[in-house]
């Protein structure tokens, strides 16, 4: 089987889901805009083929290379995990006639608005929401809401320019801030916990499940620098309160046709019980969430999903073993690291439930924590009981500090 995979070395995970390809015994035919000698020395045996392109995201000039690239051959899937991209393979896949989502499908996927429509279409709980593209159309907006309300990029990611508004003064404020943004979407702002709902699909039925809490909810974990945003996988996924969320998050699957491969949903758990849907993309989550799934069973999903995504065979157990929580550290101070406190003593007191640690070490740049969760590095937990992954992940948070600059 040939297959066609959209950057499989950027971003850094993309290259796990080449070798699960290459594992599950397909030749990969990888598409990316990173030079082939930047290429890292330990892809290259999972990749059969290589094309460079000037740019991944230049839909139409990627499309024109691959055709004359592939000529006189035959490719059998277009896959591709990362958000910016899942448009581009569901074009790639209707000019090639190649089984797999449809452009429209996949649309349902990217565009929150559209999506939400769906969803809402299906009978399903969605915030109260209106598209807007000019200042006039968010003020109505907000007029038929009402505060609080929270205002986004309808194609938004990482909580990027997304605010929420709760008087009028904080709503001329956010205008003035999103002014770049072409189209947004204006929505009743949804008290509650947040969870992720993920799946891996086959023909839309989930082979694989996975709910993981955001402690806190991701938009104060990126709008306050001082958190050290932790996420946690839950062990338990038959306990009562969560049902609602499974239930939406089935249907959601449904109402959007999704076909074969990852989904990754966010819902809010209202201090009612109800689930209401947050949004949801046809693809992994990202932040090591993936790798937070394998430490939650032992087992390992890239390669699963290069099996059900080629052969619609999902073969890992999905008991769950662990509660994996994830701790992202963000310094105090500015410029390179330069010390870490707390670490040793929490390492010995916790050190048998740590799977890794990947800390920046001091003399290294700090990442831009406002561009990537990933910040200045993280620590990965786990434990069976809860209580204990929680105590054991907010420990980390709390005990361990990273300092920059002088
Ligand atoms: N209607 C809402 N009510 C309450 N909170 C919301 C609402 N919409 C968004 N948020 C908050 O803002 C965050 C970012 O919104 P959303 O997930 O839609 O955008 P995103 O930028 O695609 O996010 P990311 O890429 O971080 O998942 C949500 O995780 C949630 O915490
Ligand atoms: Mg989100």
């Amino acid at each position: 089987m040939n297959v066609v995979f959209l950057a499989p070395s950027y971003p850094p995970e993309m290259q796990q889901y080449t070798r699960g390809l290459a594992e599950v015994g397909v030749n990969v035919l990888g598409v990316g805009d990173s030079p082939r000698r930047a290429l890292p020395p330990s892809l290259k045996p999972y990749l059969a083929d290589y094309l460079q392109v000037p740019a991944i995201m230049n839909e139409n000039d990627v499309i024109k290379r691959v055709h004359a690239w592939l000529k006189g051959r035959s490719v059998d899937r277009v896959l591709a995990n990362w958000e910016p991209l899942v448009i581009l393979a569901a074009r790639l896949r209707e000019r090639f006639g190649l089984p797999g989502m449809t452009v429209d499908q996949v649309t349902g996927f990217r565009d929150k608005q559209l999506m939400k429509e769906r969803v809402k279409a299906a009978g399903l709980r969605v915030p109260h929401s209106f598209r807007a593209s000019s200042e006039k159309e968010i003020r109505a907006a907000a007029e038929r809401i009402g505060f609080p309300m929270i205002v986004k990029p309808i194609s938004g990611a990482g909580s990027a320019d997304t605010f929420k508004v709760s008087s009028k003064p904080e709503l001329e404020s956010a205008i003035a801030a999103i002014r770049h943004v072409q189209e947004v979407s204006c929505e009743e702002f949804i008290e509650g916990e947040e969870f992720t709902f993920d799946t891996v699909c086959i023909d839309g039925k989930p082979a694989y499940e996975n709910i993981a809490a955001y402690l806190p909810k991701p938009l104060i974990a990126r709008t306050n620098e001082w958190i050290s945003p932790v996420i946690i996988t839950v062990r338990d996924m038959q306990q009562p309160r969560l049902r609602p969320g499974i239930t939406l998050g089935r249907k959601v699957l449904t109402a959007l046709g999704m076909g074969t491969g990852f989904t990754h949903m966010e819902w809010f758990l209202t201090p009612k019980g109800e689930a209401v849907f947050g949004e949801i993309g046809c693809r992994p989550g990202g932040a090591h969430l993936v790798d937070q799934m394998n430490y939650t069973g032992d087992i390992d999903l890239f390669r699963e999903w290069a099996r059900v995504a080629c052969w619609k065979s999902f073969e890992a157990p999905t008991a769950r073993k662990f509660n994996a929580g994830i701790i992202f550290k963000r310094a105090l101070g500015q410029g390179r690291i330069s010390r870490i406190t707390g670490l040793k003593d929490y390492l010995r007191r916790y050190g048998n439930h740590v799977v890794e640690e990947e800390l920046l070490r001091p003399g290294t740049q700090r990442r831009n924590w406002k561009q990537t969760l990933l910040s200045d590095g993280h620590l990965m937990v786990r434990h069976p009981n809860w209580d204990e992954a929680y105590k054991i992940s907010f420990a980390a948070a709390t005990d361990i500090t990273m300092y920059a600059g002088g």
